[in-house]
């Protein structure tokens, strides 16, 4: 019967089990009312009543040896997830995401575009780089033209071909007027890059938003209307506009637009550095060779053209003092546009 038990209790101590069916045998094979422990108690009668002693106690030894083996088999097979499972409270509470907001840029970006496009603008996109032809030449700018100059431009390659970083949006304009005859009603939102040291006031890239009608019979007119419509839901229905004679390459006559100060309401303060206007936005009629570089005739077709830069009227809207906020990411500056769409 020693014997028995103890040939039974190495062959138990060195069992394995390859899944977790084969865990199951060996418990039914040791375990079970059939099994072999089972059999080891039912001749337990016939053990000399001197020895029942130390075989009953080998006996159950046996047992709980063969019990938490089947055990340590079992766990070695359960999976973290199951364990995970068993301890997972499903009733908890969950915890909060926490919902980032839009850049004080995209919220103004939306609101341009969305005045734009209620007036019957659509929105064209286009390359940030560029080639000379579309961001220069086609609009009218001289060989010369100091806007081309390296301090103002990053260029990319100077051979074959001038590639360059787009230093404003007018380039998507050339690409559209390329491609589509009149009428043409676009705005073109995006990044530009400009060769400038980097400040509270200035920054080697901002973004644009700049807009293009031609059609028959487009006038100057037009033009003042649109922009009056603009800058009343932009910035209030009691905003007047002034337009001041300018220079572009790519529009003649040329100006640029500023707006009676929302501060003072056009009386002088600090803000307007005591003028009662806010300068904003350039624009001007299409330059005929603007319209003959694209292959539209100058002839049946005028157009205007405008642009503005979106740092620059979301400072006036939200009284950003420094532009280098809107491009380090500091979550203190972003959460303050929580509250606006
Ligand atoms: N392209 C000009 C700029 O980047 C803005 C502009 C666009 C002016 C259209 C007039 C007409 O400064």
């Amino acid at each position: 019967m020693l014997e028995r038990i103890s040939k039974l209790k190495e062959v138990i101590e060195n069992a394995t089990a390859d899944s977790l069916e084969a865990v199951e045998q060996l418990r039914i094979k040791y375990l079970s009312k059939k099994g072999e422990i089972s059999a080891l108690m039912a001749d337990f009668r016939n053990v000399p009543a001197e020895q029942k002693k130390v075989v009953g106690q080998k006996v159950n030894e046996l047992k709980t040896l063969a019990t938490e083996k089947i055990a340590a088999l079992k766990e070695s097979f359960s999976t973290n997830s199951d364990r995970e499972l068993e301890e997972l409270d499903l009733t908890r509470t969950a915890t909060p995401v926490e919902l980032g907001t839009r850049h004080p840029l995209t919220i103004v970006k939306n609101e341009i575009l969305r005045i734009f496009e209620g007036m019957g603008f659509t929105i064209a996109e286009g390359p940030e780089i560029e080639d000379d032809w579309h961001v220069f030449e086609s609009l009218n700018f001289a060989p010369d033209h100091p806007a081309r100059d390296m301090q103002d431009t990053f260029f990319i390659s100077r051979n074959p071909a001038d590639i360059l970083l787009r230093t404003h949006t007018s380039s998507v304009q050339t690409r559209v007027m390329e491609k589509t005859q009149p009428p043409i009603r676009i705005v073109c939102p995006g990044r530009v890059y400009r060769n400038e040291a980097i400040s509270a006031r200035a920054h080697c890239f901002f973004h644009q938003v700049e807009g293009l009608y031609i059609d028959k019979n487009v006038s100057f007119a037009d033009l003042k209307q649109v922009l009056l419509g603009f800058a009343k839901q932009m910035f209030g229905p009691d905003t007047k506009i002034r337009l001041r004679p300018s220079y572009f390459p790519f529009t003649e006559p040329s100006a640029e637009m500023d707006i009676s100060c929302f501060i003072c309401g056009g009386k002088g303060c600090g803000f307007c550095k005591n003028t009662g206007w806010v300068e904003i936005l350039g624009c001007g009629m299409v330059d005929p060779n603007v319209l003959k570089a694209c292959g539209i005739d100058p002839e049946v077709y005028t157009g205007y053209a405008f642009g503005m830069g979106i740092e620059r009227i979301t400072n006036l809207k939200y009284k950003v003092k420094d532009l280098r906020m809107f491009s380090e990411n500091d979550v203190r500056f972003l959460r303050e546009f929580e509250a606006a769409k």
